[in-house]
């Protein structure tokens, strides 16, 4: 059944689970998704981002996430719009049929420009006012993700942002915080912690100075109340990246956020945890394996299917370890 993302985070607050955000863009990434939420019995978040809309068009993901409700019945699905830019965006959105939409006001339209808090709450206030007259839940976001060891904010290569960035704008402060929560009513609130998009999130493990706990504790002493969302929570399984380096691929030495400290983080607030690089690593990783262990096979739903059983492996896992399995 479709929810909204309001309905599943105060149940998961409730009983103290997290849940994790996917980023669909086709078939493949929605049969695995559902498939481990089916054997865990989770329910399930499923994002379309401005790429995937762009990657599939916005009718081919919106049925595609209806045909998994249809499959699916007993699984509660929130259908999210990921990272919108514009309160137009978002109204369209609305209009899909999404549950919840994320109003990133923390950017300027282009999706790279800091913009500051005026211009955040009020554009990200203007969408809660016609969000919420329609059901559908917000989830805004305060504070710019990005690195702390490098001070660059944006994607995934750094080239986002327009600058570098102080550890201030990088890391979220509790007063504004609250302030937010109070100016715009948002039902969810991304916080920035040193996490970001992209495989390249740490040049080693990291420790509490690039990755801070301790901010989400403080956040979520001041805002007991909102339920907390944590972008760029891939884990970028090493498994994988050996499995890619090792059938011809070639990515450099990178870390991502353990999944031991994103249950940290879920005891104190967090309820929604983003994740999509984790699902692309295990997909490139297991069609390469599997086309380098299979020379002359050229049926695309055989490698598709190592790459669906790869991504559901990740899925059933994060599940299992954000507590949201058994809570469908
Ligand atoms: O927000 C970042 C997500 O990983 C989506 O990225 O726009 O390339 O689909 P994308
Ligand atoms: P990752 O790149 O860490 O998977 O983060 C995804 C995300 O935050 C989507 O909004
Ligand atoms: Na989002
Ligand atoms: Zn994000």
């Amino acid at each position: 059944a479709l929810i909204s993302l309001r309905q599943l985070l105060d149940h998961a607050a409730e009983h103290n689970y997290g849940v994790p955000a996917f980023n669909v863009n086709n078939l493949e990434q929605m049969r695995a998704i559902m498939m481990a939420a089916d054997a865990c019995d989770s329910p399930v978040i499923v994002q379309a981002s401005a790429g995937a809309r762009k990657y599939a068009g916005s009718a081919f993901l919106r049925h595609l996430i209806i045909a998994a409700i249809e499959e699916w019945p007993h699984i509660p699905v929130v259908m999210h719009q990921d990272h919108g830019m514009s309160p137009a965006i978002c109204q369209r959105s609305i209009q899909l049929g999404f549950s919840s939409v994320m109003m990133d006001g923390s950017l300027g339209e282009d999706g790279k420009t800091p913009m500051d808090y005026d211009y955040n709450a009020s554009v990200t206030r203007e969408v809660v006012k016609l969000a919420h007259a329609c059901g559908v839940s917000v989830e805004g976001e305060i504070g710019c993700l990005g690195s702390l060891e490098t001070g660059m904010a944006g994607e995934e290569d750094g080239s986002g942002a327009e600058g570098v960035l102080d550890h201030e704008q990088l890391l979220t402060s509790a007063d504004e915080a609250e302030q937010f929560v109070k100016d715009t009513n948002v039902d969810a609130l991304a916080i920035a912690i040193g996490t970001s998009h992209g495989a390249y999130k740490f040049t080693r493990p990291p420790t509490g100075d690039i990755l801070s706990i301790e901010r989400v504790k403080e956040i979520h002493a001041r805002i007991p109340n909102t339920h907390l969302v944590m972008h760029g929570s891939s884990s970028v399984p090493q498994e994988w990246l050996k499995v890619i380096n090792e059938n011809g691929g070639d990515i450099g030495e990178t870390y991502g956020v353990p999944v031991e400290q994103i249950v940290e983080a879920i005891k104190h607030g967090v309820r929604k945890v983003n994740i999509d690089t984790d699902l692309r690593l295990a997909s490139t990783g297991a069609i390469r394996e599997y086309l380098a262990n299979n020379p002359s096979e050229f049926d695309p739903r055989k490698y598709f299917k190592a790459s669906m059983v790869a991504m559901s492996d990740i899925c059933s896992n994060r599940f299992e370890a954000f507590g949201s399995a058994g809570q469908a």
